[in-house]
């Protein structure tokens, strides 16, 4: 086992064991820019316990920090608090490799773990239950479909420490292991992100769980997620934004998201935009040309319209903009307002299509799609600069009823 590798003492007896992944830069279809980390974390108590591990390939990694402070060997329990296979790929070589008295996870881990990995006998844990390191203590509450239905945070008493697996957590590779080490321009943008791009549809429950935690009482000190760095104090920074995004309320910005075959629907797109902006909106135009679907979620996360456009390419919207549409619809925002524009050489089947997509994400829409044929003349850039204006009111409305 090679000895490069240091585990991080986050607080008494709890080491950051977990592995840095500088080169990534696609998590299923989010773009990951600034790399990621797997966390997994190490607790010395008497029942020497490991909570999580992390990608398959980073297997040695995690192995040789473990091994920094302790023979891997020695440790008695693994807790799986996410069975997603950035936390668990490397679980059932770790088990072949250390051999623990106990595995745990969660009743819905138990079932994934073996159906993905054929790991039996792992022991499941419920909400509300504990299980004793002999001079410490876990307790464990499932967080289902945060983000996954096995997800659960385990907490440590002694050591008021959250094991919060992906939430609080954000893509971001850096050598800095705490949250106040790092620029928070940097933090608030890929906390951003990643909520966005993962956690957005499960907004209802997040804000279920914030109150649960709230009246529980639960002292917390430190939160360790499974991505990112680690949060050990002003942990209201990053709750209170989990609370604004869940809420999804109104805002006065405006996403104008387009592409373009022969700039006709580009040169619409900047008329809305400068009716958006006359009318007092904020905006940010967004070409698929140039933009990717996770910075466009990331984009929309904060906006209280998505207005679309798209060319009519052999019948169907352009497939840059089904794309994008489908990852969004999926991510399910809220509270949106919003329209359809469109050129077109003959068919022009793309303005009603993209006004099925928006109603099937259920934003509101505020006027019928406009549609231009061939290339935007003075009257059509007009009306796309009405529409802008519309838009603008409507969003007014929105925030002040919001
Ligand atoms: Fe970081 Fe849901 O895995």
């Amino acid at each position: 086992m090679s000895g490069i590798y240091k585990a991080v003492k986050i607080s008494d007896k709890v080491y950051w064991v977990g592995a840095v992944d500088w080169v990534i830069r696609d998590f299923h279809g989010y773009t990951t820019k600034r790399g990621s980390t797997y966390n997994a974390y190490l607790i010395l108590a008497d029942k020497v316990t490991l909570i999580d591990t992390v990608k398959a390939p980073f297997k040695d990694e995690l192995l040789s920090r473990i091994s920094s402070v302790i023979e891997p060997q020695k440790i008695d329990y693994i807790v799986s608090n996410h069975s997603e296979m950035d936390h668990s790929g490397s679980l059932k070589a770790v088990i072949a490799e250390i051999n623990p008295e106990k595995v745990f996870a969660s009743a819905m881990g138990t079932k994934a773990l073996k159906e993905h990995f054929g790991l039996e006998g792992i022991l499941p844990m419920k909400s509300g239950e504990t299980l004793s390191l002999g001079n410490m203590e876990l307790s464990f509450l499932e967080t289902r479909m945060l983000h996954w239905p096995d997800s659960m945070f385990s907490y440590l008493k002694e050591e008021k420490l959250l094991f919060s697996q992906d939430a609080f957590g954000m893509h971001l590779a850096t050598d800095e292991r705490f949250a106040d080490e790092i620029k928070e321009d940097i933090l608030d943008y890929e906390a951003a992100t990643y909520y966005a791009n993962i956690l957005l549809p499960y907004s209802p429950l997040v804000l279920k769980l914030l109150d649960e935690v709230e009246k529980s009482g639960l002292e917390i000190d430190t939160i360790a997620p499974d991505h990112g760095p680690i949060w050990r104090n002003n942990l209201g920074w990053i709750l209170n934004r989990y609370r604004k995004w869940a809420e999804q309320k109104p805002t006065g910005k405006a996403v104008v998201l387009y592409d373009t075959m022969w700039h006709s629907t580009e040169m619409m797109a900047r008329a809305i935009e400068e009716g958006l902006v006359a009318g007092g909106a904020r905006v940010k135009v967004m070409s698929m040309a140039s933009s990717h679907r996770s910075d466009v979620a990331f984009e929309t996360l904060d906006a209280g319209a998505l207005v679309t456009g798209s060319p009519t390419l052999n019948n169907n919207i352009f497939p840059t903009m089904a794309d994008v549409l489908t990852y969004l619809k999926g991510l399910r925002p809220e509270n949106l307002i919003g329209a359809a524009f469109a050129s077109y050489g003959w068919g022009g089947e793309s303005a009603a299509q993209l006004n099925t997509i928006l109603s099937e994400m259920k934003v509101e829409i505020v006027t019928e799609p406009l549609k231009v044929k061939y290339v935007p003349n003075d009257a059509d850039l007009s009306r796309c600069f009405d529409l802008g204006m519309t838009i603008a009111k409507k969003l007014k409305e929105a925030v002040k009823n919001g």
